[in-house]
């Protein structure tokens, strides 16, 4: 008995100093299956000895069955909102106002020179999430609220407790007896467009942007979903803090937040007056694309606490700090036209035409409209004014229209009848809101699309067949199929005539036709276009079944019964129900949805043929075993590329590496095992021979390929 809680002591203490490294100094120590095993080997003694339980172990993390609603609670200090500025005008009128409530000198703010009465503000970058209040009572974790109405917010504790960078237990001993620490909760966008891949395979409701989908994730009543969830907490400042001293400069208190094992943004700075603050937002706005972590702009905050006090709140928002925002990136034109675009799976988008215009740093002059219900919803017509929008790196859309200004009386825009490439019919399943041409693969406009699918990057990887090759081809008909690519070397003659065409780049485009055969499962699935089917989905589906043929197989039982319930009436949803307990279906994250698309695009004849087409043009990849990448001889090894290799692509390098078992992933830290660096490697190699990791060559990879 003692031994045992002797031993659940250590076990806790060796995974939160594992965590810490891994979360917050981002330097892993351990490899994640030996992080595996000591949290089995903890889980263990708990089950066996549950008096010992206690809620900031970290087997605590799971979460747990569903609360029917969440309680509302006082926040100890409210939780403010800050003033915006959007220009540098207002950002100087703000630090105006702040040096004149500390009675400083009025020098030329943006000056700093000679500015010795400057304010020193701590600058950070503001992140759009959702907002999070952390209570910790003696270092442990007592409660996590939201921000609510900034007084009063809702107890999700058991879903706080689930975000893997949030501390249970505090670090070191010198915090506070009680303090409140607030910070943001984020989800990067990589993974928040893998999280709606999933959602979507189960027939779920996806979210529009990462804010939206950390806030949603942060209220789930079943804290099992949010454990599911990738959040992550970022921290920038304290509430309520009693029984212990902090320091009086905010900067030092976000390094004293770290040590106490809370996760703080590096990006945050010192900065001198109003003109070091625009400074930051300059290259704040020059990085912003390329963070992970989407920000809507800058907070400055005063940096001294003494200063704070001094100047105090106006309502709700203090006077010692200011949001300084990205500016809204949406503009006014108008619309010339609106026409309707066939897609790879012919869904129809309707698309308006627009008077160029300069919006979020690029020229617009087409905007989507995503479908008829959203067209009739915004009521955008041709020839109106409307307000486009664009976010991030996503296609600009309309989003509203601006009524005022229409003139005339335009005509409302309605579905064509029938597909504007091809004629075929035009077919809108009830209740769904995309509207599709019943063309397949007679519609120029799909078989363009999905032949610019297959050889795209990520999926067959078919270098100088091009967009604009492909609209040619298709047009002169001369390619129908996939399979056609495959038969193109019997026409170098006529290749070599073409306009713009030569030799080499005849040669080269054939090359890199040879070379796409040597593809794997998972890229081949999604290269076949098949609806819904994404990158993630094709991996899944790739190292589940490990093999084409147990697909196909699955896939066409799916679709036998499908239709034998069809012949007795029964609804789609009927189907659906009926069929839960199929093989297909009871495949991980397989929903009806995609199993049904599986099903419909294997029954087709036709796409068996293609299918068998290109495997006889001798596409192929490794074999795999299903499920069981540990028992390859690269099973559990962890690789990060850096530099460019001699004759492998970076994709090509981490698919064979796949292929064999190993882990690819894309920072060193001292869990990973290889770092494989070619010409020009920079700090990875760097921090790769600090950590004393294992440094490859291609020939040293190829070797340690060639081993299994
Ligand atoms: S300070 C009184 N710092 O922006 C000071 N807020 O209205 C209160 N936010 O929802 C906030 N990043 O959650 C602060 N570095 C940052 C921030 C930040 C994001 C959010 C915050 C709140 C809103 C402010």
């Amino acid at each position: 008995m003692a031994q045992a809680a002797e031993r659940i002591g250590q076990l806790r203490e060796q995974l939160r100093e594992h965590n810490h490294r891994y979360y917050v100094l981002d330097e892993p120590e351990i490899a994640d299956a030996d992080y595996d095993q000591l949290l089995r080997e903890l889980e263990g003694l708990e089950a066996e000895n549950p008096e010992f339980v206690t809620a900031d172990s970290p087997t605590q993390r799971v979460g747990a069955e569903p609360a029917k609603q969440f309680q509302s609670v006082a926040h100890a200090m409210p939780m403010l909102s800050l003033n915006n500025c959007f220009s540098e005008d207002e950002l100087a009128d703000f630090d105006q106002r702040a040096r004149k409530g500390l009675g400083k000198g009025l020098g030329k703010s943006l000056d700093t020179d000679t500015d010795s009465e400057a304010i020193e503000y701590t600058a950070e970058p503001k992140l759009d999430g959702a907002a999070l209040n952390l209570s910790y009572r003696n270092g442990l974790l007592e409660r996590g609220a939201t921000r609510g109405d900034g007084s009063h917010g809702e107890d999700i504790t058991g879903n706080a407790r689930t975000i893997r960078n949030l501390p249970l237990k505090l670090r070191g001993k010198d915090y506070p007896d009680f303090i409140e620490v607030r910070g943001e909760v984020v989800m990067p966008r990589s993974r928040f467009a893998e999280l709606n891949e999933r959602l979507q395979a189960k027939d779920e409701k996806t979210y529009v942007n990462p804010r939206n989908a950390a806030a949603g994730s942060l209220r789930q009543l079943d804290s099992r979903i949010t454990a599911d969830r990738p959040l992550y907490l970022y921290v920038y400042g304290v509430g309520a803090h009693s029984g212990g001293e902090l320091p009086d400069s905010h900067f030092a208190l976000l390094q004293k937040l770290r040590d106490w094992g809370l996760p703080v943004s590096d990006l945050a700075q010192l900065v001198e007056g109003a003109s070091g603050c625009q400074e930051y937002y300059a290259h704040m706005g020059a990085r912003r694309e390329k963070l992970d972590f989407e920000i809507d702009g800058c907070v400055y905050k005063v940096d001294s606490q003494a200063e704070r006090d001094e100047l105090g709140f106006v309502s709700r928002a203090p006077r010692w700090a200011i949001a300084h925002k990205f500016p809204a990136e949406e503009a006014t034109t108008q619309v010339e036209d609106i026409e309707f675009q066939v897609g790879r799976t012919g869904a129809l988008t309707p698309v308006a035409r627009l008077q160029p215009v300069f919006v979020g740093g690029v020229t617009v002059s087409n905007a989507t409209l995503h479908n008829i219900d959203e067209i009739q919803r915004k009521d955008v017509r041709i020839g109106d004014t409307v307000i486009v929008r664009r976010a991030g790196d996503v296609i600009p859309e309309v989003a509203r229209v601006v009524i005022d200004k229409r003139s005339g009386n335009p005509k409302p825009v309605i579905l064509p009848k029938t597909c504007p490439e091809c004629g075929s019919d035009v077919e809108r399943i009830e209740g769904e809101a995309v509207a599709r041409c019943t063309g397949g693969l007679v519609c120029g406009a799909q078989r363009k699309e999905a032949l610019k699918h297959f050889v795209s990057r990520r999926a067959m990887d078919i270098e100088g067949l091009g967009s604009k090759l492909i609209e040619q081809f298709v047009a002169e008909d001369s390619l129908h199929t996939p399979v056609d690519i495959y038969a193109l070397h019997e026409h170098r003659g006529l290749l070599i005539e073409r306009e713009g065409f030569g030799e080499q780049s005849v040669n080269n485009l054939l090359t890199s036709i040879e070379t796409s055969k040597d593809s794997t499962l998972a890229r081949f699935l999604f290269a076949l276009g098949i609806r819904e089917i994404g990158e993630t989905m094709a991996g899944e589906l790739a190292s589940h079944f490990a093999d084409l043929q147990a697909i196909e197989s699955v896939a066409l039982d799916y679709a036998k019964r499908i239709a034998e319930l069809q012949q007795e009436e029964k609804s789609a949803d009927e189907i659906d129900k009926a069929l839960k307990d199929d093989v297909l279906r009871q495949t991980p994250n397989i929903g009806p949805r995609v199993a049904r698309n599986l099903a419909v695009f294997f029954d087709e004849a036709g796409n068996r043929e293609v299918i068998a087409g290109l495997i006889h043009a001798g596409v192929h990849w490794p074999q795999v075993t299903a499920k069981k990448a540990e028992s390859q001889h690269l099973g559990g090894k962890t690789f990060v590329l850096t530099g460019t290799l001699q004759d492998w692509t970076r994709d090509e390098a981490k698919d064979r590496i796949e292929a064999a078992g190993g882990r690819v992933t894309s920072s060193v830290s001292s869990k990973t095992d290889y770092l494989v660096a070619g010409e020009a490697a920079g700090s990875k190699l760097a921090k790769a021979e600090r950590l004393n990791v294992a440094i490859l060559d291609q020939a040293g990879l190829e070797a340690l390929l060639a081993a299994g």
